[in-house]
């Protein structure tokens, strides 16, 4: 019987976990044993003793749950620390953003275990159940409307009230991926005049069935659904049609995305300086760099402008947060586990599994994490 681990996360902004009572309870239906650390849950108000009523194991010391673990998910990428502690072959399931993050991928490899990384799942249909970036980026977008709404100036919806009526707010959303998508149909449900701009063209129908007007500018689009990087060209016309929109907006979304890439610039430093003072600029993109040129982590007033640059957005709605990941993750292990003998059994003919599992027994499998883990070896100290 396979022992699965699920830890407390030591992030300090992070109030997420990897498990929840419903998904211990199917873990443990299925033949595993669950341990979780003591308060694991505390921050998205699960209790230990829920998880305990659903048959999982308590442990106040994070070192024996690891020690023990064949198995352990987590929400954040470990520590190194952390690392050390995982007993040799295990398989660890986690965010670890590998790619930017070499570093760590050498001490998991060297540290001989094996590991999933949730960044690394493909977005095919067949894996749309654990799909954890989209299921918290569609969160993250959800959010993006609230905080703006809740730090403008102005309502979101037209008022007719006997002192005058009151205009909708113009909401632009950037970038129509996942949170795109969910931050315009937020943004229209409180009212909001919105529009939003994308360079893969098939989201045009997207944006226009919830109720959005689509800017289109330059058309770009790659493999696996996700965006090309714009050529100097492209990015000079994008700039000119949408700097009008941006400008007139007292909302601006930003959630452009282009994987392993650095966030695209989209709302320079002159066209915040163009906004009227009191307009807003939620950037989900600021861990990558920031969509808007003058975003940073937490919210600064620039020209007059409110720029919102929470890196860790869904962790602002833990219970929905945690409850979705661990689903995501439950999916998964359900795939993983060997029906008859209980054991993890890692499937490579699988298409996420082989995508995913980046490092197995010690070696990096995964094309791009290797070439950062080479770069970090021939330059050790850059
Ligand atoms: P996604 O890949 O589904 O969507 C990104 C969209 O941006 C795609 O539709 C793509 O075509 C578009 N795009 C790329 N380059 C563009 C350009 N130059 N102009 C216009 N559109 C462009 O990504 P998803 O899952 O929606 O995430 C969006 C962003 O939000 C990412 O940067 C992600 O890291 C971030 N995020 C941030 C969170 C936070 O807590 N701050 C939480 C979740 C996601």
């Amino acid at each position: 019987m396979a022992t699965v681990f699920v830890p407390k996360e030591l992030q300090a902004d992070e109030t997420r976990v990897a498990a929840t009572p419903e998904t211990v309870k199917r873990m443990v239906k299925l033949g595993l044993e669950v341990t979780v650390q003591k308060d694991a849950g505390l921050a998205s108000h699960l209790l230990d003793s829920d998880f305990e009523a659903e048959g999982a194991r308590i442990v106040n010391d994070a070192a024996a749950g690891y020690a023990a673990a064949d198995l352990v998910l987590k929400v954040n990428p470990p520590t190194e620390q952390e690392v050390a502690q995982l007993k040799r072959g295990a398989l660890l399931i986690s965010f670890v953003w590998s790619v930017q993050n070499p570093q760590l991928a050498k001490a998991i490899a060297d540290a001989g275990l094996s590991c999933i990384a949730m960044e690394a799942i493909p977005r095919i249909t067949r894996a749309q159940k654990l799909d954890a970036l989209s299921s918290q980026a569609n969160l993250a977008g959800y959010k993006a409307a609230v905080m703006a709404a809740d730090a403008l100036d102005r309502v979101m919806p037209m008022m007719v009230t006997p002192a005058g009526t009151l205009k909708p707010a113009k909401v632009v959303v950037m970038g129509a991926g996942v949170a795109g998508l969910q931050a315009i149909a937020t943004a229209k449900r409180l009212g909001a005049i919105v529009e939003a701009t994308d360079i893969r063209p098939e989201v045009k129908e997207q944006v226009e069935s919830l109720g959005g007007k689509f800017i289109e500018t330059v058309e770009a689009a790659g493999e696996g659904g996700y965006a090309k990087e714009l050529t100097e060209e492209q990015k000079k016309k994008q700039q000119e049609i949408i700097e009008g929109h941006l400008v007139a907006a007292d909302v601006v979304i930003c959630t452009a995305l282009i994987p392993g890439r650095p966030a695209p610039r989209l709302v320079p430093a002159h066209v915040v300086e163009k906004m009227r003072p009191g307009a807003v600029i939620v950037d989900l993109a600021v861990s990558q760099g920031g969509n808007c040129e003058l975003s940073e982590p937490g919210v600064v007033k620039k020209h007059g402008v409110t720029i919102i640059g929470h890196p860790n957005v869904p962790a602002m709605l833990s219970t929905d947060a945690s409850n979705m990941y661990a689903r995501n993750l439950l999916a998964l292990v359900m795939d993983l586990v060997d029906r008859e003998s209980k054991q993890l059994k890692l499937d490579l003919e699988d298409e996420v599994v082989d995508k995913s599992l980046i490092i197995q027994d010690g070696k990096i499998r995964h094309e791009r994490t290797q070439e950062a883990v080479s770069k970090l070896e021939a330059s050790p100290a850059s």
